[in-house]
Parts: C-alpha cells; structure tokens; sequence
C-alpha cells in the first residue's frame, strides 16, 4: 500500500506546494538507503566529527574504523588530532580539528560519534550535551548520530552506571528530535574486551544500509568466542562478507524472506529458500534468480528438520534465518485454540524444533542464528495475545541460545521490525496502518529490505560482538520504545 505523504515527500512541487499552504502535514523525510552490494567505502567524501570526554580510549579505534570507511575525519578537540592522526593516516585519510569558524565548520556533517567511555559522574555527562549542540544542527539529512559506551557492569558503581544508562535515553530522545531529517542516533555499549569488535557495528549503523534502525542501544560483548583463534576486527571483510557461507532463510517467497535472501546472495552467500509447497513458483523463481536453491518445506511439518538436513547435506550452514512467520489475530476471548496453535507452532515450535535439529548436525562454527521477532513482542499488541507471546519467546530464547553457543563462536540474535511494508501490513484497516507508519521518529514505515540488511548485518563476520539481543528495526516507532 503506497505512503502517498512519502511519495509528495520526494516531489519538490508538492513540498512547495504544503509548505505555501501552512498545512499541518509532517512530510516524512526519504531515508538515503544504500543500495547494492556493500562497498569498501561506504562512507567516501562524508564528514564525520568525533568527539571525546576524558580520556576517550576508544578514539584511535573509532577514527580507524570510520577513516578505513573512506570518511574525512574532524574531531571536537585541536589537542586530539595529534593522537589520532596515525589511526586515520593507516587509511589515508587526514584528520582535522572541527574549528568552528573553519570552513569545514559550514559543511553538513554526515555522522556525529562521541566516545563517552570516559564518563563516569553525572557532571561528566555534560561533555556529551557540549559536543552535540554545537553540531547537531549541522547534521545533514539521513545523517547519524552514534553514542559509544560502556556496558553497565556491577563493579563499576551506581553512579557510573546511571551515567552509562543516561547515555540510552540521551539517544532516544535525539533520535526523535532528529528523524525529521531522516537522520539516525543510536548508542553502542562496548563489553571490557570486546574493544576490538566494535569497528564493524560503528560502521554499519553510519551506513547508509541501517537508515531504518534508530533510537536503539547496542551491545558489543566478547561473549561469542572467535572462531579459529583470535581473528581481530581488522582482518573483518567488509566487500562480500559472506563469501563461501551457505545461508537458509524460512518463509523466502515473498516480503521480508525474500529480500533478505537476496541480500545474503548480494553478499556471496548461496542460499537455501525454503517456503510452502504453494508458494512455490515464487521460491523457484527467486532461487534461479541468486542461484540458490529452493526447498518446498511447510516448517511445521515433523519431517521439516530431516528434509533441511537433507537439503543442507554434508557441508552444513553458516547462517538460519528464521522468518517464516503468521498471525492470527483474535482477541483472546474470541481466540480459538487453532488459532494460538497454528501461530505457536509456525513462530515458535518450528523454530525451536529446526534449530535442535540444525545445532549439532549442520550449524558450522562462527555460524550464525537470527529469528524474526517483532515490536508486538515487546509492547504486546490488541488482538495478538499468540503472535506477542510468539515473538516475544525468541527474544528469551536467543539470549539463552547465545551463552549455550558462545563456546563454539556462534551468535543468536533476533530482529524485531517495526511497521515494515508488506503484504502482512497491508493488510491492516487504514487510521491504524497510518499510527503504525507516523508514530515513530522517522514517520514512515520501514522496506523489507530495511530489515533484510539488518539481518545480513548480523550474519557477517564483523558481527561477532552481538549476540544474544534483539535488535528493533522500527524507525524509531514510539510502541514499546
Ligand atoms: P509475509 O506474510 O509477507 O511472508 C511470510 C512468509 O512465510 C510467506 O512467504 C509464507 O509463505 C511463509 N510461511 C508462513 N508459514 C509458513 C510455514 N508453515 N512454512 C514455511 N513457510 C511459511 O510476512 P513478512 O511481513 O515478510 O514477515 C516476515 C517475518 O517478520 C514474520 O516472522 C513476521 O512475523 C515478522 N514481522 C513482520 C513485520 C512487518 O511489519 N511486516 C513486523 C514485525 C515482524
């Protein structure tokens, strides 16, 4: 179903046109989504300015990661150029101070990356509130902000940890002051030891391929081990991350299936599609497409475990997708018991009963688990009393699956999109279709392709540092923020 707001949005008359008229009408901003393959350099000609407080460790690792990603790098802090300047030199990539009566200091700024690992008082604090107020209104449109961290932790003292969770709040709420530009905050919290897995995750949410993913807190732990030794964040391949991987996506014919499968393919992954024997033109179809395979498997059925072993054969699988999904809304009064049983056993059963069967047999080390969940699992929704508890269970069964695996450095995680435009969404009565797709800070509804690059994100090798959490990809929707 077409957003016509977003669609006058992209017209420049029909801007001039509202914006003559003083009508109240929030035109939605349209997100500059990366498009493609991923790329070297995905930030090439883009100014980003870091910003530190104290100490600021992270710097040297931040300037690397976001120089290798081709930006030009200014930072708050004349006396920290000097010390960043090898980390940026690496990449050939010079670094500069932001001077605000400097010339660069005109220019949009692409992403703004403040390294709060110093803070450790709530007059610390104020560091971060001085680095963005200068700035934030130079951010250009669909740009960033990105808020690092550390991890609360049990030794480090209240007050550290109020600080540390600030941080969050701090995101959320510029995230929604900002989505009117289309641009993103997000915050990172980084693990003692997992310092060097950070690089990919500040990459990719300064990307444009994460445009829809804001207002969200991130964790980067050493829990997953590093499969085969202790492979660093800069050996991570950012151009066809998953070379030589075999991926499985459930649920592949259509909507947020089909577009990951084709971006797991974009990045080198041969894929397994899996979907109902009735959908299968479409399933054969986008299986010749990326030169995968499809495999016409109802989930739910007591063979489906031994038919994906089959399909997977000898050399096993890096990566499951559990997409697959349906919903059968009724309030809970009105549910029939085939109603609960038919979305428990699609969302949940299914689910659990291939993972058992995948874990030991065919999931590779260093592999991957990623489950769909869904905001109504963390807010709960009318009518959804199965599909919320649905959801919601694989939130709990990824971060448990996460330390059972972690030894054998596989990561599970689920992704709980917003108001994404499919079929399924279409589907719902207008005045709600249109709260879903405003009330949130980017005031529109996400692409399944939005969700597929979060998904192929979390399959990448410089993933390693998430595991066990959900990660929303809901522009920032106010239900269950
Ligand atoms: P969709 O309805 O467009 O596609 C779902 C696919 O799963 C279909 O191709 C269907 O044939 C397949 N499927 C259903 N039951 C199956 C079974 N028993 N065996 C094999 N395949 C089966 O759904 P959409 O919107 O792409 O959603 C994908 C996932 O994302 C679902 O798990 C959904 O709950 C979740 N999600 C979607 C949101 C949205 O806004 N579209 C929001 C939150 C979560």
């Amino acid at each position: 179903m077409n957003d016509v707001l977003l669609t006058l949005s992209k017209s420049p008359a029909a801007r001039n046109v509202l914006g003559a008229l003083k009508l109240p009408i929030p035109l939605p901003e349209p997100l500059a989504r990366g498009d493609g393959a991923w790329v070297a350099r995905p930030l090439e000609g883009a100014t980003v300015v870091l910003g530190g407080a104290g100490k600021a460790e992270l710097l040297p690792a931040i300037t690397g990661a976001l120089a290798e990603a081709g930006a030009t790098i200014l930072v708050d802090d004349d006396a920290r150029v000097a010390a960043l300047r090898d980390a940026a030199q690496a990449h050939a990539r010079p670094v500069r101070a932001d001077v605000a009566d400097a010339a660069d200091a005109r220019d949009r700024i692409q992403a703004l990356v403040f390294d709060a690992t110093g803070i450790e008082t709530v007059d610390g604090l104020r560091a971060a509130y001085e680095f963005l107020h200068p700035r934030v209104g130079r951010l250009a449109r669909s740009g960033r902000v990105v808020l690092v961290g550390r991890e609360r932790a049990s030794d480090a003292g209240a007050q550290a940890n109020a600080v540390r969770a600030a941080l969050v709040g701090l995101a959320k709420a510029l995230a929604k002051e900002i989505g009117k530009k289309g641009a993103t905050a997000n915050c990172v919290a980084v693990a003692p030891g997992a310092e060097g897995r950070l690089a990919p995750v500040l990459r990719w949410l300064c990307d444009p391929r994460s445009a829809f993913v804001t207002a969200q807190p991130l964790a980067v732990t050493a829990r997953a081990k590093l499969p085969g030794g202790n492979g660093k964040a800069a050996s991570t391949p950012y151009v066809r991350p998953l070379d030589g991987k075999v991926a499985i996506v459930t649920g592949a014919a259509r909507g947020i299936g089909r577009a990951t499968a084709l971006a797991l393919a974009a990045e080198g992954a041969r894929v397994v599609c899996l979907d109902r024997a009735e959908d299968s033109k479409d399933t054969s179809e986008l299986a010749r497409q990326i030169g995968g395979t499809a495999l016409l498997v109802d989930v739910t059925a007591a063979d489906a475990p031994a038919k994906i072993l089959e399909a997977l054969g000898e050399r096993g699988v890096d990566i499951v997708v559990h997409n697959a999904g349906i919903t059968r809304d009724k309030t809970l009064a009105r549910m029939k018991p085939e109603h609960w049983d038919a979305v428990m056993a699609v969302n949940l059963a299914a689910v659990v009963r291939i993972t058992d069967a995948l874990v030991p047999r065919a999931l590779r080390d260093g592999g991957r688990i990623v489950c769909l969940s869904s905001v109504s699992g963390i807010a709960g929704n009318v009518g959804q009393t199965n599909y919320a508890a649905s959801k919601a269970a694989l939130i709990g069964y990824v971060d448990a699956l996460a330390t059972q695996l972690a030894p054998r450095g596989i990561t599970a995680n689920a992704i709980a999109p917003g108001f994404i435009e499919t079929r399924m969404t279409a589907a719902i009565p207008m005045m709600i279709r249109e709260a879903g797709r405003r009330l949130s800070a980017l005031g529109q509804g996400g692409l399944p392709e939005d969700v597929a690059q979060a998904i192929t994100f979390l399959a990448s090798p410089g993933a390693q540092g998430i595991t066990g959490s959900t990660l929303r990809v809901c522009g920032g929707a106010l239900i269950g923020a």
